[in-house]
């Protein structure tokens, strides 16, 4: 009878350790999707998978009702894809790139300042929102975007053969 419930008890040990071994899994990702470009000159970045949760969190609390899977609601010509950040001026396609849109957001153009029409940290006083944003959240929200450009080939795009 002792023995039985030895067993059991370990059984159980085993189990629960599994699932917590499987959660941690099910939310790593591996290092070639959280490693992107850092600025216009190609070097890259590696974020830790502690950041890419911070980021995914972020922008689903502040970002997503807008940019739902990388599309853009308001404005489906200016998503989050990789040639809609790679072809902006300046370009987005970078972490520097990204960050610098988040404080100062501009036009897809660059000739115009969205700092009132886009939530950005820059104008605190408007945009509540994000007003407590460390540099760190700033940097983990844009570093989750270009994880999603790596991570999810549809993210920003209408279907697989837009762009
Ligand atoms: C209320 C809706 C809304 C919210 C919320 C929002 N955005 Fe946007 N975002 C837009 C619109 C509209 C545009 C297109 C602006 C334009 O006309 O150039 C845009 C454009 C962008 C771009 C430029 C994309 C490109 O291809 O150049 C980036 C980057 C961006 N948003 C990031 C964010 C981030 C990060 C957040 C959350 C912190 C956020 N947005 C929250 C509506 C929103």
């Amino acid at each position: 009878m002792l023995k039985k419930i030895v067993l059991i008890f370990i059984a159980g040990i085993i189990l629960v350790w599994q699932s917590f071994a499987g959660t941690a899994n099910a939310l790593s990702l591996n290092e070639d999707i959280r490693t992107i470009p850092l600025n216009e000159q190609g070097e890259t970045v590696t974020l830790t998978n502690q950041q890419a949760q911070k980021g995914a969190k972020l922008f689903g609390a502040n970002c997503a009702q807008c940019h739902i899977q990388g599309k853009t609601k308001t404005n489906p010509n200016v998503t989050l894809s990789e040639d809609s950040l790679a072809y902006a001026l300046p370009a987005r396609d970078n972490l520097l790139g990204l960050v610098d849109y988040i404080k100062n957001p501009t036009s897809y153009d660059g000739e115009e300042d969205l700092s009132l029409l886009h939530m950005n940290t820059g104008v605190p006083e408007l945009w509540s929102e994000i007003r407590n944003y460390t540099e760190e959240d700033i940097k983990d929200v844009a570093g989750y975007i270009l994880i999603q450009v790596n991570a999810d080939p549809k993210w920003g795009k209408l279907s697989l053969i837009d762009n």
